[in-house]
């Protein structure tokens, strides 16, 4: 069975005064069942890890070389060293911003493999490539290109965003976000076999918040959410994570 992940994403976003969101989320869940991940900016990284308690803390990018001459970049080893335990790769945000592709998200998930971390790896589709039928074309191919060989359960949770859901409010149909996350297990499985293939964790991730929180996570292989902008305040996240807790306790 898979372990259910509420995951948020701080984005560029919070200084050391939110730490004490954290550390109120961390006094609230601390005997969850399920598994909760803050990833707050580089900047927090260190400070986030020493007062989360069993909240997981993970960056969200890191360069493919494990160190050297790469002004203003960070490593995945650097992540672990200040107390990451995962990343999130791919974001549609990065792949937009900076120009990322599918393929260097997968040297970036070699690196933070070799570096024991967790990678979160997104993919998505834009409004015009929905609205013109191509949703899962989009997302096959950045499946099979953004996704090492090497990806088992332990190692990798994907995360369907469709950008067009990000920050804007909108959402999709459950029956859309349940055909997009059957695709992904199927593809998964004949890719790795069933054994990684039905082990590996997919999240939802979107405009997310408390009010459509339970109706996604009853949606099938949906196994959690990564969560932005409600992510960022205890009050807006908590009644999130109490939501994929009883979904838990349900499945
Ligand atoms: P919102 O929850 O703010 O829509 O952002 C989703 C997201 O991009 C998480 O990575």
């Amino acid at each position: 069975m898979r372990r259910k992940l509420a995951a948020g994403n701080w984005k560029m976003n919070g200084g050391n005064a939110e730490l004490d969101g954290l550390r109120t989320l961390s006094q609230i869940h601390s005997g969850a069942a399920i598994d909760i991940l803050i990833c707050p900016p580089f900047t927090l990284i260190a400070a986030a890890a020493e007062c989360a308690g069993s909240i997981a803390i993970g960056g969200q990018n890191c360069h493919s070389d494990a160190s050297g001459a790469h002004t203003g970049d960070i490593s995945a080893q650097m992540l672990a060293d200040v107390g990451a335990s995962a990343v999130i790769l791919g974001h549609s945000e990065r792949r937009a911003d900076h120009s990322e592709t599918s393929e260097d998200v997968r040297a970036k998930a070699h690196a933070a493999h070799a570096a024991g971390l967790i990678t979160i790896i997104c993919v998505g589709e834009s409004l015009d490539q929905r609205e013109a039928q191509n949703t899962l074309d989009i997302i096959g191919g950045q499946l099979s290109t953004s996704v090492p060989d090497t990806a088992t359960g332990e190692n990798t949770v994907i995360a369907y965003e469709p950008c067009w859901a990000i920050g804007t409010g909108l959402t999709p149909t459950t029956d859309q976000i349940g055909d997009v996350h059957d695709f992904i297990r199927t593809r998964l499985e004949k890719r790795l076999g069933t054994g990684a293939g039905r082990s590996i964790r997919l999240l939802y991730g979107g405009s997310v918040k408390a009010a459509n929180a339970a109706e996604i996570f009853a949606v099938s292989n949906v196994d959690g959410a990564l969560v932005g902008g409600a992510s960022l305040k205890s009050d807006d996240f908590s009644p999130i994570i109490s939501a994929l807790e009883a979904a838990a306790n349900v499945s």
